[in-house]
């Protein structure tokens, strides 16, 4: 089971989409185990965005990223980083795929509905970056048989 780590950005926040954006996750089978409102500073958008630092579009994306407070939250389940991703869509939400968030939810690519960690290494730093541990939950095995069943091959 992996966790991974999704921001609604400020334009989810914005156009009243936090519940849709955040019952696709759910509807597809992803667990939430960690979620809360944060309003992001220079600090951490510094960090979290560190491999953009030079781009032309870097202090209009840390602005965006600052104009209301975001949604974090820490999503569970099979290859979940992967399938995140992969809902998630293309960065640029007009070449976005039809049918993934940023494909549906949007016209940009600054104002993009979601981020969500693209690895296992930055996963498990994102989240350790936005949650406490007594901020995330064991849910145990619940209903787990139910929307996964082992891969055999
Ligand atoms: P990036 O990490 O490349 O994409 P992703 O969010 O899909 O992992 O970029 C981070 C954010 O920077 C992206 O979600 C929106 C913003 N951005 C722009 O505003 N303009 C751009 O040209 C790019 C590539 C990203």
């Amino acid at each position: 089971m992996e966790r991974t780590l999704v921001l609604l950005k400020p334009s989810t926040v914005m156009r009243g989409l936090i519940g849709e954006v955040t019952s696709r996750f759910e509807k597809k089978g992803l667990r939430i185990v960690g979620m809360k409102m944060i309003w992001l500073n220079d600090e951490i958008l510094n960090e979290h965005y560190a491999h953009l630092v030079g781009k032309p579009f870097f202090p209009a994306l840390k602005a965006s990223m600052m104009r209301t407070p975001v949604v974090a939250m820490c999503l569970e389940g099979t290859d979940a980083i992967e399938v995140v991703r992969f809902i998630t869509g293309y960065t640029n939400g007009r070449k976005a795929e039809p049918g993934t968030i940023r494909g549906d939810y949007c016209m940009s690519n600054q104002q993009n509905i979601v981020h969500a960690s693209d690895s296992p290494t930055s996963a498990a730093i994102e989240i350790k970056r936005f949650f406490k541990p007594e901020e995330l939950y064991d849910l145990g095995d619940l209903n787990m048989d139910r929307l996964y069943a082992l891969d055999l091959s």
